[in-house]
């Protein structure tokens, strides 16, 4: 696998597979690799000739009080694990070559209405700056497919409609989350929690099974989130937000819609876990 921080690099490499015809799948990542990105490399070479990712931890998509500093690297173990899985080409550029004038006068991206809401409402800015580095990402590696988890829900939504809203050339895939055992979404910032953090974790996915359940035996929406709001605090998790909304725009749930999906983010000690659950009433 060939590594480089070299925009040149990325691109002669793949010009010598496109010319010859070869597709290319992409898999944009902040690294700290778990199996939940590997299935998205493994996707990516069933779907495509090759396979590039990237790693970069995103200045402009974290807040002040964020964990940018703190943000797990693990660069040797990652690319031990994305050769194992096929990846070909890996972009590891720095925060200057991706931003070389700097953060303030940065061009961006921004998909509005989607991105101020759920995750975006308590973290202004994240998808704004989510939106643009894939973008720009997207604009380097000119892949054929990207792929993205839809544990990350919301910014799945962002990055499809940003696609179609500028005509990229780019189909976006999502992949399915990949779980513990307990159920708790594998999430590098799960390395945050300490070990009886850690036993409270799968109570996320816990009360979305539940909320499900109770909407499908018609319950109202009001009541289901009140007592999954409760369940949550009960199990040692401090909800940030839990909400059902069309499972493919994001807008509120009216009464006609039948695909639906639960949309949550608690915060375990230094940790804020997001979850979703995807299903008919
Ligand atoms: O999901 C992530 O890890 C990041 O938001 C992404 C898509 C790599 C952009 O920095």
């Amino acid at each position: 696998m060939l590594t480089t921080s070299k925009i040149e690099e990325i691109r002669a490499r793949i010009k010598t597979w496109k010319n010859k015809g070869e597709s290319v799948a992409f898999v944009p990542t902040m690294g700290n690799l778990h199996a939940g990105h590997i299935c998205l490399i493994t996707e990516g070479t069933r779907r495509a000739d090759h396979v590039v990712a990237s790693i970069f931890v995103n200045p402009l998509q974290f807040g002040p009080q964020e964990d940018l500093d703190g943000y797990p690297r693990t660069l040797e173990a990652d690319q031990q694990k994305l050769v194992e899985a096929g990846c070909e080409l890996l972009f590891l550029p720095t925060p200057e070559i991706i931003y070389p004038h700097g953060l303030a006068t940065q061009t961006y991206v921004e998909v509005p209405g989607l991105s101020d809401q759920l995750c975006g409402a308590s973290r202004p800015g994240h998808f704004r700056g989510a939106a643009t580095v894939v973008c720009k990402l997207f604009n380097i590696v000119q892949p054929d497919i990207a792929l993205f988890g839809r544990k990350d829900y919301q910014q799945l939504q962002i990055i499809r409609t940003m696609v179609e809203d500028l005509s990229m050339p780019v189909e976006v895939m999502g992949v399915d989350t990949v779980r513990e055992p307990s159920g708790l979404a594998l999430s590098s910032r799960n390395g945050y929690l300490t070990a009886e953090e850690r036993a409270k974790a799968p109570a996320l996915k816990r009360t979305l099974d539940d909320l499900a359940e109770r909407i499908q035996h018609g319950n109202t929406i009001a009541d289901a989130l009140a007592h999954a709001n409760t369940a949550l605090q009960q199990a040692g998790l401090r909800p940030d937000y839990v909400e059902i909304r069309h499972a493919h725009t994001l807008a509120p749930v009216t009464d006609t819609d039948k695909e639906l999906v639960i949309l949550a983010a608690a915060y375990l000690g230094k940790a804020r876990l997001i979850d979703n659950l995807v299903f008919n009433r």
